[in-house]
């Protein structure tokens, strides 16, 4: 048995036409959603005497066949039924015969494909929160295994101040932890059921739609039958939160290609994290983090898709809307890729300790504090800047470093500086110096340290990903 054809029509869609607004090719994903939803409709359909249920044990037991032919791949939809909803409703006309025509009782696809796509972003959001809890891990744990490393932090990518290492890690997974919170915030919003918005104003079935919307592990219905299968947002969401999770990812990256470069030289990637250039021998590509970068622009421009199709939308439901799903979808896929390899990437990578060293030993990165000790003498603080600068421009003319000065040549250069104090201008002696809370001190880095750990460990997801 074959779908009767919608009798308003004399003619099936041209072959043109169905090939272009078909969406069969790529909402096949959400088979297994789409299945839970009409399985969750169905009986709700049975409790409430919509229809019997004997018709319901039929649908349930054709439901459950089309799941496991969906599994063992025997079964594939068709373009020509359109969506997956249309397919899944074909085959199930195939196994059970008319009574099947009863499923779609009280529903639409309008609701019915937005509550496919809460379904599916509901376990995209708890597999993200594993995948972004890894990545955080890998930074903290590096961050932890290297607590006595000091590198120069940089403005304008200009060597600034001695830092903590460990430090730099914090502020990224600083930002990390608000994509966390963005992300439980966002799945909460998502928790809600648009099943019984029927195409856009209710059914006039008695249906119970907070009871499926329970059967479904959904805090609740939406409010508003217009609203729940006009909106979008919960998808604009998932991706402005994905971009915004991009742009920190892409800075982390952006750093660590600079860094494993050979001018910088602070980190080596792993060689599974690296690759070499077919024509250059030396080189040893940061594939990942270059990608990680790159991949942005992709996350960016599919907000932007989906920010351009709904603009223009009065309510409710357009076939603009299908174009929700391969921007998403894309999106997903992109983060599940990525995520792993930059959690992969983190753990793996070591930082080459001496070449750091010897780096901050020839850089001028104690200036500031040289200059503070001039202040904390009485000198203003814009002499101070002055003398310190004189004394940095004679040195570099000179080759020479803070830890290389004579009492002679101090003397001739800058005789405002009693030499002792040069002693006090080792990185280690520079961050010890630091007071606040947020700073690079080392007390306070090992106290933001222990409470990222504790954070993380807190949060451990228990959630089972499917
Ligand atoms: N394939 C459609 C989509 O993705 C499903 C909803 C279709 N609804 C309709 N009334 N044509 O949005």
């Amino acid at each position: 048995m074959t779908m009767a054809r919608n009798p308003r029509f004399s003619k099936a869609a041209d072959d043109a036409a169905l090939h272009f607004t078909a969406s069969a090719g790529f909402d096949w994903r959400l088979i297994r959603y789409d299945i839970q939803g009409s399985q969750a409709h169905v009986a709700m359909l049975g409790r409430t005497g919509i229809i019997p249920a004997d018709d319901v044990a039929q649908i349930q037991a054709g439901l459950e066949q089309i799941e496991e032919e969906v599994a063992s791949g025997s079964w594939v939809p068709r373009l020509e039924y359109e969506d997956v909803h249309m397919n899944v409703e074909a085959r199930l006309l195939e196994l059970i015969g008319p009574v099947a025509g009863k499923l779609h009782t009280g529903r639409s696809r309008n609701d019915q494909v937005a509550l496919d796509m809460h379904l599916f972003m509901r376990d995209v959001g708890i597999r993200h929160k594993q995948q972004l809890w890894d990545v955080m891990e890998a930074l903290l744990s590096q961050a932890e295994r290297n607590l006595d490393v000091i590198i120069p932090g940089y403005t304008h990518l200009q060597a600034a101040q001695p830092i903590l290492f460990a430090h730099h890690c914090l502020a990224y997974i600083a930002m990390l932890q608000r994509d966390w919170e963005r992300l439980e915030d966002w799945q909460r919003r998502l928790s809600m059921s648009p099943l019984g918005a029927g195409a856009l104003s209710g059914t006039p079935y008695p249906t119970d739609p907070e009871a499926v919307a329970a059967a479904l592990g959904l805090d609740r219905t939406y409010a508003n039958s217009m609203d729940a299968v006009a909106d979008r947002d919960f998808l604009i969401e998932y991706m402005a939160w994905a971009s915004l999770l991009m742009v920190h990812l892409s800075r982390l990256g952006e750093e660590l290609v600079l860094w494993s470069s050979h001018e910088f030289g602070f980190i080596r990637m792993a060689d599974g994290y690296s690759t070499g250039s077919s024509i250059m021998p030396q080189k040893r590509n940061p594939d990942v983090a270059e990608l990680v970068r790159g991949k942005a622009g992709r996350v960016f421009g599919n907000l932007m898709t989906l920010l351009t199709v709904m603009k223009g939308l009065p309510l409710a439901y357009h076939s603009d809307m299908q174009e929700d799903k391969e921007a998403v979808f894309d999106v997903v896929d992109t983060l599940e890729a990525l995520l792993p390899a930059v959690a992969g990437m983190l753990r793996t990578m070591t930082l080459q300790k001496e070449r750091i060293q010897v780096r901050l030993a020839q850089d001028y990165t104690a200036a500031t504090d040289l200059a503070d000790m001039l202040v904390a003498e009485g000198m203003p603080f814009r002499e101070a800047h002055h003398v310190i600068g004189r004394l940095v421009t004679q040195l570099e003319l000179d080759h020479q470093h803070f830890q290389e000065v004579t009492p002679d040549y101090l003397r001739r250069v800058a005789p405002e500086i009693p030499w002792e104090w040069m002693k006090k201008l080792t990185p280690d002696a520079v961050i010890g110096r630091r007071q606040q809370s947020m700073s690079t001190g080392p007390k306070f880095v090992a106290i933001a340290l222990g409470k990222a750990r504790e954070w993380l460990t807190r949060e451990t997801p228990r959630e089972e990903a499917p």
